[in-house]
């Protein structure tokens, strides 16, 4: 039978420091590893911020100018409200104008209510006419005019980047 303390060897002397320098080679790769991931980590940084530094920092806005539709889609003593532009176009008494739907409080799209004749506010209770001026409420403003021309392709169209100072009227 076979001594079991003749399976275990004792390790020479040159063995001993075969071990301590994989010891040290492990150590070694471990640093090693460590400083090659932080040289990646560092380069992704310096990559994402030199694309951020790079990339235009811009604000894209929809056009002022907004094709609002044929005259006939806006039947007479309407006010019809396109939400995504934030405008009212109105075919009245006098002929086609328009209106800012935005409050003049802090900013609140405002909706038509057919029922009171008046656009409404929903946040803090600013109403106004059909020619946008206050009746009710905190908004220190009227709704503004903005210009409405007919275009050669028969479109009604609405500029949002000039309030008017004086109403005017689109005759259809
Ligand atoms: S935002 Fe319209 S009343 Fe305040």
């Amino acid at each position: 039978m076979t001594d079991v303390n003749t399976l275990v060897q004792e390790p020479s002397s040159g063995a001993t420091t075969k071990d301590e320098n994989c010891k040290d080679c492990s150590r070694r790769e471990f640093f090693a590893k460590v400083g090659m991931g932080s040289l990646i980590v560092a380069a992704a940084g310096t990559g994402l911020f030199s694309y951020e530094y790079f990339s235009p920092n811009v604000l894209f806005e929809s056009a002022p100018i907004i094709k609002a539709g044929k005259p006939d889609q806006f039947p007479a003593n309407t006010v019809t409200l396109d939400a995504q532009s934030g405008i009212y176009l109105i075919n009245g008494a006098k002929g086609f104008y328009a209106l800012g739907a935005i409050c003049t409080h802090l900013g609140c799209l405002t909706a038509w209510k057919p029922e009171l004749d008046l656009i409404a506010c929903p946040c803090h209770g600013s109403r106004f006419n059909r020619d946008g001026i206050k009746v009710a409420g905190p908004a220190p403003q009227p709704l503004p005019w903005l210009k409405v021309w007919l275009a050669e392709d028969g479109n009604l169209m609405v500029d949002r980047s000039s309030p008017l100072k004086e109403p005017e009227y689109v005759k259809v």
